[in-house]
């Protein structure tokens, strides 16, 4: 699952951020082609811990494959991934992720900090395929700004197109409509300045973290914005994601324990839970199996599974969408079973 992909480039793009370039050797371009949106999970080993994180693909196809990744406050991957050089190995996944621009002609790029980074591959490739785009992206200031030079050469390359709207939170601009966060009441006030289509996008993309989404969503929704028109990428930046509590079905089942089978590659495992296991990812991870996940927060979806038998709920689910949910989908990171027994196949398309 994981491929030892070499570091061909490192570049400093903030502070506090760095743009990861891999070389995907011929024997691994198939695997490594990705749709503009997609993310990368990067593994390895941090003081003596096996962390796994997503991270989008901040270039086009054809480019070199490309990360950003932004330091967080206690994040563990992030701090060490700013120490990375080039000629170096990392153990990587092929990209993965379903937040992805298709054939939209006119689309709206919302985005907040390292929230950029799959919005950079979108905005390039779009425009290659002479789409109009509009980016709304949100920093502290000038100096935290990735993917500057990017951004630049595209608004170059694509005046015609390309609308680029910077607003700065803690850095004043002479129009005072840029200055402040991406809130949905600030995406209203560019929308009535005319800086902003979001009646005539047949995409809107939103990528930070989730209470700019949240917000900005409520107010496309007020607005009468189809939800279809509508995909959002959700970062939390402290990596700390609010779990519902157990239902009383959950607790009773934990209580009374759980034989869980999985079905993974064609082969089967069954294992019981435990009490102290709060889902089921859990679970597989003491009994010794290796599951795939990566964010383990209910955000990208690589522990994607279906209930083949038995019932379960989740503690949080920021990905799957309605349709999913009603074929039996859920993700394995934040499954909790609510009966005895639990089929989870995670070879379901
Ligand atoms: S590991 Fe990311 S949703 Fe489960």
């Amino acid at each position: 699952m994981f491929h030892t992909l070499t570091i061909s480039d490192i570049r400093r793009e903030t502070p506090d951020s760095v743009a990861i370039s891999f070389d995907v050797p011929e024997e691994l371009r198939e695997a490594f082609a990705y749709k503009p949106g997609q993310y990368l999970t990067l593994r390895a080993e941090v003081n003596g811990e096996d962390i796994r994180r997503s991270y989008s693909i901040a270039s086009a196809p054809g480019a070199a494959l490309t990360v950003g990744v932004k330091r967080v406050a206690d994040g563990a991957f992030s701090t060490f991934a700013q120490a990375l050089e080039k000629g170096g190995e990392l153990a990587v996944m092929p990209p993965e992720g379903r937040f992805i621009c298709h054939e939209e002609s006119n689309i709206v790029l919302i985005a907040a900090g390292s929230g950029i980074t799959p919005m950079v591959a979108i905005a390039a490739d779009a425009l290659a395929r002479g789409a109009k785009v509009t980016l709304v992206y949100g920093n502290r200031q000038t100096g935290s700004i990735m993917f500057r030079d990017a951004l630049d050469s595209l608004k170059d390359r694509y005046l015609d197109r390309f609308t680029l709207v910077h607003i700065l939170s803690r850095e004043a601009q002479d129009v005072p409509l840029l200055n402040g966060r991406v809130t949905g009441e600030k995406i209203t006030q560019l929308a009535q300045a005319g800086a902003v289509d979001l009646d005539g996008a047949d995409g809107i993309f939103l990528c930070g973290p989730g209470e700019m989404i949240d917000d900005v969503a409520a107010t496309l929704e007020t607005r009468g914005v189809a939800r279809n028109r509508v995909h959002f990428e959700r970062f939390y930046q402290n990596g700390e994601v609010p779990r519902a509590p157990k239902s009383a079905a959950a607790e009773a089942a934990a209580k009374s324990g759980v034989a869980v089978t999985v079905v993974l590659d064609g082969t089967t495992r069954t294992f019981d839970m435990e009490a102290e296991d709060d889902t089921v990812l859990d679970a597989a991870h003491r009994e010794g199996l290796e599951l795939p996940f990566s964010c383990k927060g209910g955000m990208c979806c690589t522990c994607r599974c279906k209930v083949a038998e038995g019932s379960a709920e989740m503690a949080v689910n920021y990905s799957l969408e309605p349709w999913e949910l009603e074929a039996g989908f859920i993700l394995a990171c934040q499954t909790r079973p609510t009966s005895e027994k639990l089929t989870l196949d995670f070879d379901a398309a």
